[in-house]
């Protein structure tokens, strides 16, 4: 089992280039069941989460494999010939429901199973089945699996219970092969369900409003095939502005459409860093001491959830105390024990964190639990003092390629071992 050793105290200089985003490549990886041709996909990034929806599609009949430059996806879905995703690659990796739209949409039945809990919380699919409901889908629950079946799928209105992510990408998929129209209320508004409406439209999908809350698709008869490169990865380029940050470095992160980080740069400027950015990169610079601050996580255009932990540990050598509020998920707090290990003087209540400053973090043997924790364990370890050993860190493979190559290239005293 691998483990990433860490000698903090290195100020972090110079340039480095965000790969593409994770999770806009799993719901593209998804949406090419839809179509009747090849999709081929470039700048994806090498994670193990995507080598999971590799083996997902393929599963399922589909030719799928990396090409070209080693960071292209070729799929070609026309080979598709079953429609079941198994429990055991789906428990892998919960963004794998995402299958369960494009199955439906294409051959009117799909058996996926329940992706369950993960570490962050119980993330229930309540409303991506109300949204495939409000198509016409019969959906029911069987020995974990939820079978998705419809002679043909209708337009319909579905209005969200909560702002959902891959249950709007889910349902968007499925609608655009519905007949008729269909209208997403509460819709989300991340970049990634932008990115998806984009491609999917070049593919051929009528779809309309992608981006505010409310999403409109008027279904066609057929897609196909369609070439797209990968945005940015916004939560990479915003971990690496952290280790910037706590550092008190100097770091440009090229590669990344900045107008979808704003809330995180409004963040981080907040806390004392100038920053530059234009329209495809960012420059961090800290002049002076990180500043204590107030946060709250909510979904985009609001702080993205999956940076809360990595702010959380730049806040923990503030000038003061900071507030930290998780609204998202219900335990996305698990780095704060390992992060008190470190020295932080963390104290939980509820859904709020309430983190007191100090000097300097103490580097210690620390576990990763979940993949953006173990990123925050990292961005900590980088400005303690002494060493730290972040065990467990397949949970970070899973959504950053090569972090220690990219973080030792701006200077950090960081190394993998096995
Ligand atoms: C996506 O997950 C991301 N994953 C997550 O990134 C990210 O944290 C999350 O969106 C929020 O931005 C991918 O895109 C692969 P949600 P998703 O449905 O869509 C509740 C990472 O670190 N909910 O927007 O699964 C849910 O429990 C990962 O890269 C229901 O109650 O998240 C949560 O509290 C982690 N019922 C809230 O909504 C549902 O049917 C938001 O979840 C669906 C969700």
């Amino acid at each position: 089992m691998d483990r990433i050793l860490i000698r903090g105290g290195a100020r972090l200089t110079g340039e480095v280039r965000a790969s593409g985003s994770k999770n806009s490549t799993l719901a593209l990886m998804a949406a090419s069941l839809l179509a009747d041709s090849e999709v081929v996909l470039h700048n994806v990034p090498r994670l193990q989460d995507v080598e999971t929806m590799l083996e997902i599609l393929r599963a399922l009949g589909a030719s799928a494999d990396w090409v070209g430059d080693e960071q292209s996806l070729r799929i070609d879905p026309t080979t598709v010939n079953q429609q079941e995703a198994p429990y055991d690659l789906v428990r892998k990796m919960r963004a794998s429901f995402m299958v369960l739209g494009p199955l439906l949409a294409k051959f009117g039945c799909a058996r996926v199973s329940e992706p369950g809990g993960c570490a962050i919380g119980v993330r229930p699919i309540d409303q991506h089945l109300k949204g495939l409901a409000a198509l016409g889908a019969k959906i029911q629950l069987d020995h974990g699996y939820v079978e998705a079946a419809a002679a043909e799928l209708c337009g319909g209105r579905v209005t969200f219970d909560l702002t959902t992510v891959n249950g709007t990408q889910n349902v968007m998929m499925a609608a655009t092969l519905a007949s008729g129209e269909t209208v997403i209320e509460n819709a989300a508004r991340e970049p990634e369900v932008v990115e998806l409406a984009a491609v999917l439209t070049a593919m051929g999908a009528e779809i309309f409003g992608a981006g505010s809350d409310r999403v409109t698709i008027r279904g066609v008869e057929s897609l196909t095939g369609t070439e797209h490169s990968v945005a940015g990865d916004r939560i990479e380029a915003g971990t690496l502005l952290a280790a910037g940050m706590i550092t008190g470095g100097d770091i440009r992160v090229t590669g990344v459409e900045t107008a979808f980080m704003e809330s995180t740069l409004d963040k981080f400027r907040e806390a004392g860093a100038e920053i530059e950015a234009t329209a495809g990169a960012v420059r961090l610079r800290m002049e002076g001491p990180v500043q204590a601050l107030q946060a709250a996580t909510a979904p985009f255009p609001g702080f993205p959830t999956d940076m809360q932990a990595q702010l959380m540990a730049v806040l923990t050598v503030a000038e003061g105390s900071s507030i930290v509020v998780e609204r998202v998920f219900e335990n996305r707090f698990m780095h704060v024990p390992e992060l008190q290990r470190m020295g932080a003087d963390i104290s939980l209540s509820g859904r709020s964190a309430h983190i007191r400053g100090t000097p300097r973090l103490m580097g210690a043997p620390v576990m990763a639990t979940d993949l953006r924790a173990s990123a925050s364990l990292i961005v900590a370890a980088l400005a303690a003092e002494g060493d730290t050993v972040v065990n467990r860190v397949y949970h970070i493979d899973r959504g950053y390629e090569r972090i220690e190559a990219k973080l030792r290239a701006l200077g950090a005293e960081i190394k993998r071992e096995n």
